[in-house]
């Protein structure tokens, strides 16, 4: 099984995704994990990316291909993937699915847009901020992440609907009744 999540901050990609890799048994890969895991440790990259993680802005998309690319095909031949953040432009998601997962057993089969409100985007990072402290998490880091993402990953919506592999699911639910709605939108990828 072979997913990508498409929702703004917030919206639940990390925890549905989560449900799904447990479900599925298929390999959880979150960009924002994977850096924010870089910049704890202090790498030399880590380091390099830590202002525009923490100011909500996105990270060149060559680094981004540096850190998924090796993680992503050997997920595509152990059982397949759910990406969580990534492709988050069009360069990458060109860079990845015609460079890097190019062979035709490895492609996306389907694409999950979680579609919540915003005022309910606000209170979930609310809730998030004062349970974690992320450093982006603040309101006005959150909003100029919404911008980001309307400016840069929106675009992402109408080309995988234009492809055929877009769901729109309501993401405004309980983690449960969402849950159950993408698990209703994937379950005939599942292998027998
Ligand atoms: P990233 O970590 O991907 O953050 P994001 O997209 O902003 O999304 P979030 O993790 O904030 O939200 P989510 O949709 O995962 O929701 P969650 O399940 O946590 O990226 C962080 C940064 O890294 C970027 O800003 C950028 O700098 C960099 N980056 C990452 N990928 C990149 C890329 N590809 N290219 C360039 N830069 C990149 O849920 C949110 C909260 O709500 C949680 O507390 C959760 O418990 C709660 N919740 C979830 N579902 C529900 C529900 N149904 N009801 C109530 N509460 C809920
Ligand atoms: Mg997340």
């Amino acid at each position: 099984m072979r997913i990508l999540m498409l929702a703004p901050p917030g919206a639940g990609k990390g925890t549905q995704a989560t449900r799904l890799a447990e479900k599925y048994d298929i390999e959880h890969l979150s960009s924002g994990e994977i850096l924010r895991a870089e910049v704890e440790a202090g790498t030399a990259l880590g380091d390099q990316v830590r202002e525009a993680v923490d100011q909500g802005d996105l990270v060149p998309d060559d680094v981004i291909l540096r850190l998924v690319s090796s993680r992503l095909v050997t997920a595509a031949t152990n059982g397949g993937y759910v990406l969580d953040g990534f492709p988050r432009t069009l360069a990458q998601a060109h860079a990845i699915f015609d460079q890097v997962l190019a062979n035709p057993g490895w492609q996306l089969e389907r694409v999950i847009h979680l579609e919540v409100p915003r005022d309910e985007l606000h209170r979930r990072r609310q809730a998030r901020a004062e349970a974690e402290g992320r450093a982006d998490d603040t309101a006005t880091v959150f909003e100029h992440r919404l911008d980001v993402y309307d400016r840069q990953t929106a675009p992402l919506i109408d080309y995988y609907r234009g492809r055929g592999l877009l769901i729109a699911i309501d993401g405004s639910g309980t983690p449960d009744e969402v849950a159950e709605q993408i698990f209703a939108a994937v379950d005939d990828l599942a292998p027998l």
